[in-house]
C-alpha cells in the first residue's frame, strides 16, 4: 500500500514550474530516496506534502483516503506526517529540552513549558536526547548548538512524534530533507541507525539526499527528479546506473 501518493502535482513559483506534473508514490513501511539536481523540486515536493505549501494543481492522496487538493499545515499531525528541513528550525531561545518538550504537547508552546513535570514526557524527552546524543546538553540554548547538533536536535523532534499520545496521531510518514548534509561521520552514523530503526518499527521515510552512498545503503525505492519532473524510478542500484541519472548530475 502507498503511504502517499501525487497526481499530476504542480507547484509554481511566479512561472517557475517546481514541480511540474509530478506522479509518485511512497510506498508504506518503506524508505524512498528523493534525488535530483540543485533546483530540480526535493525541498518543494517535501513542502507541498507536509502542508507546508499549497499545490498549483494536482492531488495528493495519503493512505487509502480520497483524493485531495494539498493538505493544510495543521492537517499533517493528524495524518501522522512529520518532517526535518533542510535549513533547521528550532526555538533558538529555548533550551534542548524543552525544544523536545513542545513538541509533545499539542496546545501550545506556553503550555508545554507548564507540564514540564509530567513524568511521561521527561522519560519521552530523554529517551529521545539520549537516542542522537544530546541529553548532557539539554540545558544549553537551542542558539548555543553546533551545526550538527542542531541536525540531531530535529531528528530527535521529529523521533518524539513516534508513540506520543499527546500530539494528533503518532507519526508514521517522515519526510527528512537532507538530514546528512554538512555532519562528521559520527553523527552520520546516528542519523542511519534512527532511519533503520524507524523503518524496522514499519515506518514510511522519504529521504531527501545526495550522498548516493548513503541511497544505496538506506534506501528501497529512489525517485529521481529533474526540474520538478520525474525522470527515473526503481531500485536505487539500477536508477543510479541510468545514463540520464548520470547525465542529470553531471550537468549540473
Ligand atoms: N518559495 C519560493 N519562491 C520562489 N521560488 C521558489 C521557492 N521555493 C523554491 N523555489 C524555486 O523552485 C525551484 C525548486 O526549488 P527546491 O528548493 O524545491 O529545489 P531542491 O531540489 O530542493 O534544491 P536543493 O538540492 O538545492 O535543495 C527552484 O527554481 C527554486 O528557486
Ligand atoms: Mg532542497
Amino acid at each position: 500500500m502507498d503511504a502517499i501518493r501525487t497526481k499530476e502535482l504542480h507547484k509554481h513559483f511566479s512561472g517557475v514550474a517546481a514541480i511540474d506534473g509530478l506522479s509518485v508514490a511512497f510506498e508504506q513501511g518503506k524508505v524512498t530516496g528523493v534525488v535530483g539536481p540543485n533546483g530540480s523540486g526535493k525541498t518543494t515536493l517535501v513542502n507541498v506534502l507536509s502542508g507546508m505549501l499549497p499545490p498549483t494543481a494536482g492531488v495528493m492522496v495519503i493512505g487509502g483516503e480520497r483524493e485531495m487538493k494539498g493538505l493544510r499545515a495543521s492537517d499533517t499531525a493528524y495524518h501522522g506526517i512529520t518532517r526535518t528541513f533542510q535549513e533547521v528550525r528550532l526555538f533558538e531561545q529555548m533550551t534542548v529540552l524543552d525544544n523536545i518538550l513542545v513538541v509533545l504537547t499539542e496546545r501550545s508552546v506556553w503550555g508545554s513549558l507548564f507540564e514540564r513535570h509530567n513524568a511521561g514526557h521527561m522519560k519521552k524527552v530523554e529517551t529521545v536526547l539520549t537516542r542522537v546524543g544530546l541529553w548532557e546538553k539539554r540545558s544549553q540554548l537551542a542558539h548555543n548548538l553546533s551545526y550538527g547538533q542542531r541536525k540531531l536536535l530535529e531528528i530527535a523532534r521529529v523521533l518524539a512524534m513516534t508513540h506520543s499520545d499527546h500530539i494528533g496521531q503518532d507519526a508514521s510518514i517522515f519526510l527528512f530533507d537532507e538530514p546528512f548534509a554538512g555532519l562528521f561521520p559520527e553523527m552520520i552514523k546516528v542519523i542511519v541507525s534512527v532511519i533503520k530503526e524507524l523503518k524496522e518499527a514499519g515506518k514510511t521515510v522519504i529521504l531527501i539526499e545526495h550522498n548516493m552512498n548513503l541511497i544505496r545503503e538506506l534506501c528501497d525505492h529512489l525517485i529521481v527528479m529533474d526540474s520538478g519532473k520525474l525522470l527515473a524510478e526503481g531500485k536505487p542500484d539500477h536508477v543510479l546506473a541510468k545514463r540520464e541519472v548520470i547525465e542529470a548530475y553531471l550537468g549540473e
